[in-house]
């Protein structure tokens, strides 16, 4: 069963930008694209330790800000030749504000 955890209202994080929050010990990236969908990654990106909470966002995509990986913001994946995964949670929307789902 998923343990939902209300986290800060949505509109706080800026259309194609992102959100750091840290919940115990996890850092997690908090992005929204350009059509307003949220997701919610591991901070930390599978090549070497870059904060993709600091990177670019395009389509569902980051680009990480220290050597240039692309991360799918729906499965955490790296894109292309690169591999290696980031976790990923669940989001919901509920009255303003968002969950995930840890
Ligand atoms: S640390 Fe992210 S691409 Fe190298």
């Amino acid at each position: 069963m998923a343990n939902w955890i209300k986290i800060i209202e949505a509109n706080e994080i800026p259309l194609m930008g992102s959100r750091k929050v840290i919940i115990g010990e996890e850092e997690i990236a908090l992005f929204k694209t350009k059509s307003g969908y949220i997701f919610a990654i591991n901070n930390i990106c599978p090549h070497k330790q870059g904060k993709l909470s600091e990177g670019l966002v395009h389509e569902s995509v980051v680009t990480c800000p220290l050597h240039n990986w692309d991360i799918d913001l729906a499965s955490g994946e790296a894109l292309g030749n690169d591999s290696g995964c980031t976790n990923v949670y669940e989001t919901k929307i509920e009255g303003d504000f968002l969950y995930l789902s840890l």
